[in-house]
């Protein structure tokens, strides 16, 4: 009975720990005041996010495992946050803002450490490869 009871203690609060976990990350404010707008409160990215829209402008891709977020280093992911995507690609027009004048660098991280929490351990350690190799 004890060891059954202890199970289900020890299987709820696995359960509970990672939302519990994000909620209380110091990024995750940032990320709902400043991106959820676009990326969506649960990082979901717009609807059809694949689909380019009527205006000739992609809609803003999801941030969790689902999307490509992970497959960037965060040299290339702090860049892209502070000085907006067309530092990669010039005159390239897109929604997504350049946030390098009102978000520090420790800012921006918090935001990118936050959105990594959510990742499960495979996209984590295939992002920390990217950023390791990332040596430019
Ligand atoms: C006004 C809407 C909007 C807001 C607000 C916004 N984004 Fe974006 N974001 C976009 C769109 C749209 C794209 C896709 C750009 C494209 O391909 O043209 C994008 C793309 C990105 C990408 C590139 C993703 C990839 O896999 O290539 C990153 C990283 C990103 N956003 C991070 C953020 C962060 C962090 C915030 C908040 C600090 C934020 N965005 C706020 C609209 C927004």
């Amino acid at each position: 009975m004890v060891t059954a009871r202890a199970l289900i203690v020890t299987v709820v609060g696995a359960a509970l720990a990672p939302a519990c976990l994000a909620q209380d990350h110091p990024g995750a404010a940032i990320y709902l005041d400043r991106c959820a707008g676009c990326h969506g409160v649960n990082l979901e990215g717009q609807p059809d996010w694949m689909r380019r829209m009527p205006n000739g402008r992609m809609p803003a891709p999801p941030h969790d495992a689902s999307g490509h977020t992970w497959h960037h280093s965060d040299r290339q992911l702090l860049r892209i946050i502070k000085e907006g995507l067309a530092v990669i690609a010039p005159g390239y027009e897109t929604d997504m803002p350049a946030f390098g004048d009102t978000l520090s660098d420790g800012e921006i991280l918090a935001v990118l450490e936050y959105i990594k929490s959510t990742w499960p351990d495979r996209e984590r350690e295939l992002q920390a490869k990217r950023t390791a190799a990332d040596t430019e």
